[in-house]
């Protein structure tokens, strides 16, 4: 999808790799971005002195709040969905309240989002809805089970749209990075990409008409086996 005079909104664009996304957005020509968070004044002022910014109350758990944001925002041609929660907790001994606000969010609130504004983007076709879902959405690491399965519930879903938006002129792309160094991972050992490389590869993958973008070395390498050999990624991500 063309970049350069799109009109974007982006969930969770307050902090880590959803404020990034917003500057690449902006770097790679877009017209308007709609630059959403639960508390739109967390958002940085820097970013909004951009005159193309525009912030908005999102909070992708609420029907009211998508509703209203979907009815303010009438003129988007890509919908990025990045607001995201993590839960650690093993698939024997995680917090089952944790493992269902995963869901809620991550999944249902993804797919809440992207009902909301599949009139918005029809209406406004060409279109596109990109989903940050990650790499463990594919196969899981263990101490971070529930927030895997809810990711992959994500993953399932976005591939649902993809066939059922075909005809209506929305593309549906997914991107999966591995770790990120944001707050989200604070306080974890593992490798970590720059969020501004994250951004800068989903937002030139979704203007190369990238379905699926892996935005990190990690990913890349772990895409390769993924799609050689899926057990071998579960193996190697379980250990
Ligand atoms: N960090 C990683 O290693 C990694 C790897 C792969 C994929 N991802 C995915 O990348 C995306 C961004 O994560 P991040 O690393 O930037 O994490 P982060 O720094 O923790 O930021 C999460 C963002 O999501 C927002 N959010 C959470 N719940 C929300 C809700 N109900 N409504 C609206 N916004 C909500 C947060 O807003 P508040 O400030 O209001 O909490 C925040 O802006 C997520 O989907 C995550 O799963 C992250």
């Amino acid at each position: 999808m063309n970049i350069a005079g799109s009109t974007a909104l982006v969930t969770g664009a307050n902090r880590g790799l959803g404020a990034r996304l917003v500057t690449e957005l902006l770097g790679a020509g877009a017209s308007r971005v709609y630059a959403t968070a639960r508390n739109p004044h967390t958002i940085d002022p820097q970013v909004c002195s951009d005159p193309r910014v525009r912030t908005l109350a999102l909070d992708i758990t609420d029907q009211a709040s998508v509703d209203a944001a979907a009815k303010a925002a009438t003129d988007v041609t890509l919908l990025v969905n990045n607001a995201g929660v993590l839960g650690f907790g093993s698939a024997l001994d995680g917090d089952l309240d944790l493992f269902g606000r995963d869901m809620t969010t991550n999944y249902v609130g993804t797919l809440r989002v992207t009902r909301a504004f599949v009139p918005v983007l029809a209406a406004n076709a060409p279109a596109a809805v990109a989903n940050v879902l990650t790499l463990i959405a594919l196969a899981p690491v263990l101490p971070m089970a529930g927030y895997c399965a809810s990711k992959a519930a994500a993953h399932s879903i976005t591939q649902a749209l993809r066939a059922e938006l075909r005809g209506r002129g929305i593309e549906v792309i997914g991107a999966y990075p591995g770790g990120i160094d944001t707050d989200m991972l604070a306080g974890i050992e593992a490798d970590k990409a720059a969020p501004e490389i994250v951004a800068g590869r989903i937002v030139a993958g979704i203007a190369a008409g990238e379905t699926v973008v892996w935005p990190d070395d990690t990913s890349a390498h772990a895409g390769t086996v993924y799609v050689t050999d899926p057990l071998r990624l579960e193996q190697m991500l379980a250990s």
